[in-house]
């Protein structure tokens, strides 16, 4: 059955009517459930995705292959496209974009630069996924992060959510702001005062009637909180390694917080971790970011076939 999601680009996490953010999580939750039944999925045979990455990435880059592979489909990558690709030689995004639909069938980008996922697509022909456009926007983490909370906590509508830490730089934070708005939850935004999350952001939300609490007291935070999403400080982003320096400790989620935080706290991190999250918490059952990574998967391959036309 042809859905209203093929052939489309995903750049940002605001782009999504609910009844499209509903195909993509009963979709995942369908392969999900036919990966953990075994047997062979042939959904995507004959189909190339092109991964390139010009930031590193483990989780992104590994899944997205991993879901392609799992579909039945084939994965042509430029790991290093920063210095391996043409991009070294000065080719704009546009044109790497119009020769790409020769090579793949769909592709997804990370890239240092705002912008530069919509600069691909432009180009391209093929739907392209933005895996990560500098401190812009992280679409697929979000849908992934969306589908985690309603794995962990049964439902979305009515959570307290705290987005913690490097909410000025961390994409994941400004796409994941932007799509769990559509949810009916209540923000708190944990962070140092020269880490707060963007103006225009916070007043875009706050225009949509959500609740939003700002403060850099993250054990205050918790107490109010049913989940938190902590966040590194995004030391890339700093002009000023001292600031990075001055920064980078500002919160350590460890089991003497989570004690004194609201009974039944989920926790979640798009991960990498550096220190933000004490590895003791790791054994804490509400410690949701290892299962969080593995749900993007079956949300990578979702949005897959749901962009290539097949469910
Ligand atoms: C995040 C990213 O790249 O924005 N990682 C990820 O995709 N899971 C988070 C980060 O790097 O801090």
């Amino acid at each position: 059955m042809a859905s209203t999601l093929k052939g489309i680009d995903v750049l940002r996490a605001d782009q999504f009517t609910l009844d499209e953010i509903d195909l993509i999580m009963d979709t995942a939750a369908r392969f999900e459930a036919a990966v953990r039944a075994g047997g062979r999925l042939l959904n995507l045979a004959g189909k190339v995705l092109a991964t390139l990455f010009y930031e590193p990435s483990t989780r992104t880059r590994l899944s997205f292959e991993s879901a392609m592979l799992q579909l039945g489909g084939q994965v042509l990558s430029v790991a290093e496209a920063k210095t391996s690709s043409s991009a070294a030689k000065g080719e704009t995004l546009f044109d790497t974009g119009k020769m790409i639909e020769s090579y793949a069938h769909i592709a997804v980008i990370r890239h240092p630069v705002v912008g530069s996922a919509k600069e691909l697509a432009d180009g391209a022909v093929i739907p392209v996924m933005n895996g990560g456009d500098g401190a812009g926007q992280h679409p697929t983490q979000a849908l992934l992060d969306l589908y985690t909370i309603r794995k962990e906590r049964g439902r979305v509508q009515g959570l307290t959510i705290a987005l913690a830490g490097d909410l000025k730089n961390g994409r994941t934070v400004h796409s994941l702001a932007a799509l769990l708005a559509t949810q009916e939850v209540r923000f708190y935004f944990v962070a140092p005062e020269a880490l707060t999350m963007p103006g225009e952001i916070t007043a875009d939300l706050r225009a949509r009637g959500v609740a939003i609490e700002e403060t850099d007291d993250l054990a205050a935070a918790l107490a109010q909180c049913d989940l938190v999403y902590m966040t590194r400080i995004q030391k890339e982003r700093f002009a000023d390694p001292e600031e990075y320096e001055r920064l980078r400790h500002a919160y350590v989620l460890d089991m003497a917080l989570v004690q004194r935080a609201k009974p039944g706290l989920i926790i979640m991190h798009p991960l990498p971790r550096v220190d933000e999250i004490a590895t003791e918490v790791d054994a804490y059952e509400g410690a949701a970011y290892f299962r969080q990574a593995a749900n993007g998967v079956p949300v990578r391959m979702a949005l897959l076939a749901l962009l290539l036309g097949l469910e």
